[in-house]
């Protein structure tokens, strides 16, 4: 075995590595598979990773977060995510789906109010786009924010809420001029505990069953006009935007849980006899072996790249929708891939629930189809590459 990835590190991105790694193994490891199978909220392990910083890597420290780059953020959710993928969409959909819009498109009282508990891990944020009727087509919604005076008052049900049933705050999108369709969205920050905000049934999932996701039902829910996030009309770009920071975080996920998959089976193939030597000598174990390797460390680059095009355009200002799309796509069909032979390679003991490969293959699903389809990156690379609006 070499020691890739062969990738010029710095000792912080080693340091933060480290200690996701350190915190996962002797945290969130031995309580993990409880929680998959109870489907509770872990709250102890996500204030503990609050009090340490996880749950703010890239948010700057004025706003509470540890200020350390997307490379950063990328690899400490990847360690989180090799041992437990439902702590890793909490603390992913708390820095990038939640805190990066209003860092990049808020106002210094929002970032201040609104970022700082988040990013410092006293509270948790969750992302609110996708309705029962649109999910992919996400500029179809139907939910209404209406000005009245000094505020809005939102009317609409949202579902497949990350965090749903347990956020403290929101940011949601809901149409504020729907014969503008796209142009006509806006976005907003809301209380959790708003009045007129109910939060529906927790949904009952295949994997990550430790995140709970629910609806949102808005009825009548008033919310102050200085919570909305930018102008007007800007949500469905600012929703779109955040959606690029997410997707490397999925990506990230994704390649976490390949990479737990991928051990489990890299280590049972040496050890599994069969026909009188271990199942890795036989070339349809070892070509397997070959083809999960070669497939997560080219999902690795992928990632690490998106996340250096995303500290980037921190500077620059500039788009890294591809970059993080084909990060996604590669990665969570990879995730897929990879599960699906360690549960392969493993045999009946694959589909036993004494060990933890079967849930790796129910959680590398979801990493195909939140934060948009593989249909949904396909899309978004061919538009950019063939130049189609
Ligand atoms: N960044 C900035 N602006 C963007 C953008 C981006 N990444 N993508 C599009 N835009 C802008 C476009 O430039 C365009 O603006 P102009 O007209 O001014 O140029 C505007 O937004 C509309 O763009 P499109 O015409 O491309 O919009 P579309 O309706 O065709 O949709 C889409 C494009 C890529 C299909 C988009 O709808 C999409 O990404 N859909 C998937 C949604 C998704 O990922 N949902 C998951 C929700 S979160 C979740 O999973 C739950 C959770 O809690 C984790």
């Amino acid at each position: 075995m070499t020691n890739l990835p062969i990738y010029p590190l710095t000792d912080e991105h080693k340091m933060i590595r480290d200690a996701a790694r350190d915190f996962a193994q002797k945290e969130i490891a031995p309580i993990a598979a409880e929680f998959d199978e109870s489907g509770d909220f872990p709250y102890a392990t996500i204030k503990k990773m609050g009090d340490l910083g996880f749950m703010g890597i890239e948010i700057p420290e004025t706003y509470g977060g540890s200020g350390m780059d997307a490379l950063a953020y990328v690899l400490a959710l990847e360690e989180i995510c090799k041992v437990d993928a439902s702590h890793g969409v909490i603390m992913s959909v708390n820095s990038s789906l939640y805190c990066h819009g209003i860092l990049k498109f808020g106002t210094e009282d929002q970032k201040k109010k609104f970022v700082m508990p988040i990013a410092s891990g006293k509270a948790i944020g969750a992302y609110s786009l996708t309705e029962p009727q649109s999910g992919s087509d996400a500029g179809s919604m139907k939910s209404r924010a209406t000005r009245d005076g000094d505020s809005y008052v939102l009317n609409g049900r949202k579902s497949w809420v990350t965090s749903g049933p347990v956020a403290d705050y929101f940011v949601v999108f809901m149409m504020t001029d729907p014969e503008k369709k796209q142009k006509g969205v806006s976005a907003f920050i809301v209380d959790g505990k708003s009045k007129g905000l109910t939060r529906g049934k927790k949904e009952p999932k295949l994997g990550i069953r430790a995140s709970a996701t629910s609806e949102l039902i808005f009825e009548d829910c008033r919310v102050p006009a200085e919570n909305r996030i930018g102008e007007e009309g800007e949500g469905f770009k600012i929703a779109m935007t955040v959606l690029d920071a997410g997707r490397i975080g999925i990506a990230a996920q994704a390649l976490g849980i390949a990479e737990a998959a991928y051990e489990a089976a890299r280590q049972y193939a040496g050890q599994r006899e069969a026909f009188g030597q271990p199942i890795g000598a036989f070339q349809g174990t070892g070509f397997k072996i070959a083809d999960m390797k070669t497939r997560i460390e080219a999902s690795r680059l992928l990632i690490y790249n998106a996340a250096i095009a995303k500290e980037q355009s921190k500077q620059s200002g500039g788009r890294y929708s591809l970059e993080a799309s084909m990060a996604k796509l590669f990665a969570s069909e990879t995730s897929m891939y990879v599960a699906h032979q360690a549960v392969q390679i493993h045999g009946g003991m694959g589909y036993s629930r004494e060990l933890p490969v079967e849930r790796y293959f129910r959680d590398a699903k979801i990493t195909e189809i939140y934060e948009g389809t593989s249909e949904i990156q396909r899309l978004v690379i061919s538009r950019s590459e063939l130049g189609i609006k």
